[in-house]
């Protein structure tokens, strides 16, 4: 395993780095969003009088004076609909209008003048009143012969736990907030946004705009964090490129924080009721979860937190349903590990109570019903090594100071508890193409549309090219995020090194060829007519050598380019999945019920590790993100107005540093060769996925009270 720095490093701590609102094209007006302040209803009227008359102001879009914008051809994980095309109010904090000026003070003020009139009805708010009615999508049951029904199954075990697991709404508030600034040169408009995958924005815009892709070049290199909500397109963006066109002159539009709660998607509110029943030594008889998610008037997505349940342990009777409760919220949408984040904390959580019941350790519980094949399709896995991942990680930790009987081991005024869960999270291969130059000055330019997020994707491209070409890592550059370079994976679904990793190690062998081809069939060239070959770097025939760099320069040639297409994975008998371990302690102030999380272990088996420090950084990122979710974050909605009640981050919480404690991250690194040659999988969500049930799991053991409703804070365990 490679141990790299980033490559992007440098440029981010010292500001050189050009984020979306970095650019300040000639020319730029300021665009500044009105956002509804209630939460469902019709707009009658706004009064933009005063606003126009404002200083600076250019022009106010909104329903009655809209930009013009075509509905969406399908359907994504964002709005269903365009903003400002009809006067309907779904949430609270919808955009509604855009003000343009000459500055950013100048606009924002005059929105403060524009004033609305609304017909408002009571929203839909509260999950809880939604759950009765919620509405269903789907079953799934997985049953032995002769056995007639989920719950037949369930009573032929011989020790059953059952319960409800909830989980808040929640929300991504990466550090960048969303921005997005849009110039035209003739027909073709640039575009630069915040954003998960340049092909995103293109295929949106091309969609609501009405025009062939070819016309958007959408540029955006740098990207201050995710987690899913740069992934769809947001309202800003499609009004800021319109409001662009309209005005012949640059726009800029940059979201307040607290915008960014509501323009931008969160994550959905879950209940998960789930049943398991067993032998009684250990051995899994049915599992059952009927999971219900919240989705927005505004959008489809929900999440299908009871899928996991047909995943990851071996049961001869599987059940899974999935509903959703419609809130006038909101867009809800995907964040980090979507489904399988909540999905975890109630199938982990439940297994720890079964553990319980049965008086068995839980580690041995989930070693009893770990399976080579997929539990609901019997596919065999592709290469699974979570035994190891369980044996390694507890003995890291020192599982085996635990003691069964909660509540027991103190420390001074501190309740102190030992948990564990597994980690996981599905993986696979799409289709993905980069481009890699070989330059005259010796550096390899590997460049595709992937986007790094904080990720270590573009520090991927570079280990990868450099392995490939046999030169320093620090003579590669990365290009990512540019929509003029080949079609690559977007940065989501941990798939961007499963996907982009194959493809950047072809076309580096493609570029070598060409450069091969170039030596041998250049007139000038020294190995004219030769047998030569590519090795660290140089070409060679026989003993001579020549770094490609100086080749090129004596036959006045800039460079040599190859681009290569990796396929989508063809293995269609074979169940992907990343693997790992979870171990931790939590400390409980016995006088104030203060729960802190003072150790952690975590072992990954996700195939190939291709540089070992952002991976690590990876998953350590995605244990903060599950302590967060244990402990601290609840997006909260007041249930009679629909509004965030904490959509500022100084009331939304989140793990700062002194919340966490030193992690340590252990990878096993076996090839998933029959993912493709490289054998990576990914990594980006399965950190966080059974983080936070490992938290509660410790919680229980240090206090022996049973948390079923994420976040767990303080007043739940006095
Ligand atoms: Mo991630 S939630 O797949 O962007």
């Amino acid at each position: 395993m490679r141990s790299v720095d980033r490559e992007d490093g440098p440029v981010k701590v010292t500001g050189a780095a050009t984020y979306a609102a970095d650019h300040h094209p000639d020319g730029l007006a300021y665009g500044y969003l009105l956002t509804s302040t209630v939460a469902r209803g019709t707009i009658l009227a706004m009064d933009t009088a005063q606003a126009e008359k404002a200083p600076g102001v250019i022009a106010i879009y909104t329903p009655f004076h809209p930009l013009e914008l075509r509905p969406y051809a399908k359907e994504e994980n964002g709005e269903l609909t365009p903003p400002i095309q009809n006067t309907d109010v779904r949430y609270y904090g919808q955009a509604i209008g855009l003000v343009v000026a000459e500055t950013f003070e100048q606009a924002r003020d005059a929105a403060a003048l524009v004033s609305t009139r609304c017909d408002a009805e009571r929203p839909r708010a509260s999950f809880t009143d939604g759950l009765p009615s919620a509405v269903g999508t789907s079953v799934v049951d997985v049953l032995a012969d002769g056995v007639s029904s989920i719950d037949e199954a369930l009573d032929a075990g011989d020790v059953t736990v059952t319960a409800t697991y909830t989980t808040p709404a929640e929300t991504h508030v990466a550090m960048e907030p969303h921005a997005t600034v849009a110039f035209w040169t003739g027909d073709q408009v640039t575009v630069h946004t915040a954003t998960q995958g340049v092909r995103l924005v293109v295929d949106r815009l091309s969609e609501t705009l009405a025009m062939d892709p070819a016309r958007f070049r959408v540029i955006n290199p740098y990207v201050g964090g995710g987690f899913g909500n740069k992934w769809d397109m947001w309202p800003h963006t499609p009004l800021t490129v319109a409001a662009a066109r309209a005005l012949g002159r640059p726009v800029k539009t940059v979201l307040t924080r607290e915008q960014v709660f509501t323009v931008v998607g969160h994550r959905p509110l879950t209940a998960q009721t789930v049943s398991l029943s067993a032998a009684r030594d250990g051995t899994l008889v049915a599992v059952k979860n009927d999971g219900v998610s919240s989705k927005s008037a505004s959008n489809g997505f929900h999440e299908q937190p009871a899928n996991l349940s047909l995943a990851l342990y071996g049961s001869a009777n599987l059940h899974v349903s999935r509903k959703a409760v419609t809130l006038d919220v909101p867009a809800t949408t995907i964040m980090r590990a979507p489904g399988e984040s909540n999905g975890s904390f109630a199938l982990e959580s439940a297994l720890d109570e079964l553990a319980g019941e049965l008086g068995m350790d839980p580690v041995d519980l989930r070693r009893k019903n770990d399976t080579p094949v997929h539990p609901a399709t019997g596919l065999p896995w592709s290469s699974k090594h979570l035994a190891e991942c369980y044996t390694v990680g507890a003995e890291r930790f020192g599982w085996s100071r635990r003691s069964p009987r909660p509540g027991t081991v103190t420390d001074g005024d501190w309740l102190v508890g030992l948990g564990m869960a597994t980690a996981t999270y599905g993986a696979g291969r799409g289709q993905a193409s980069i481009n890699v130059r070989l330059r005259d000055d010796g550096r390899a330019v590997v460049s595709g549309t992937a986007a790094d997020l904080g990720t270590g994707q573009s520090t991927v491209f570079a280990v990868l090219a450099a392995d490939r070409l046999g030169i320093p890592v620090g003579r590669v550059v990365p290009e990512l995020g540019d929509s003029a370079t080949p079609p690559a994976a977007n940065a989501g679904g941990s798939g961007s090194t499963s996907t982009n990793g194959p493809a950047v190690q072809l076309a580096a062998d493609a570029a070598k060829e060409a450069l091969v081809k170039l030596a041998t069939e250049h007139e000038k060239s020294p190995f004219h007519g030769q047998e030569v070959t590519f090795s660290a770097g140089e070409v060679r025939s026989g003993g001579d050598g020549m770094p490609f760099g100086e080749l090129l320069t004596s036959l006045g040639v800039a460079a040599v380019e190859a681009t290569a297409t990796s396929p989508r994975n063809p293995v269609r008998d074979h169940a992907f999945r990343s693997f790992g371990a979870h171990f931790c302690e939590v400390r409980v102030n016995r006088w104030t019920g203060e729960p802190r999380v003072t150790r952690w272990s975590c072992v990954v088996d996700a195939g190939t590790i291709v540089n070992a420090t952002t991976a690590r950084s990876q998953i350590v990122g995605g244990v903060v993100m599950g302590i967060g979710q244990a402990l601290l974050e609840d997006l909260r909605i007041e249930p009679e107005t629909g509004r965030f009640g904490n959509a500022t981050m100084a009331d939304y919480l989140v793990p700062i540093n002194a919340d966490i404690p030193p992690i340590d991250v252990e990878f096993l690194n076996y090839p998933d060769t029959l993912l493709s040659d490289l054998g990576a999988r990914g990594i980006g969500e399965l950190g966080n996925v059974g983080a936070a049930a490992a938290v509660a799991n410790a919680v229980h053991n240090a206090t022996g009270k049973r948390i079923r409703d994420l976040p767990i804070t303080l007043d739940k365990l006095l």
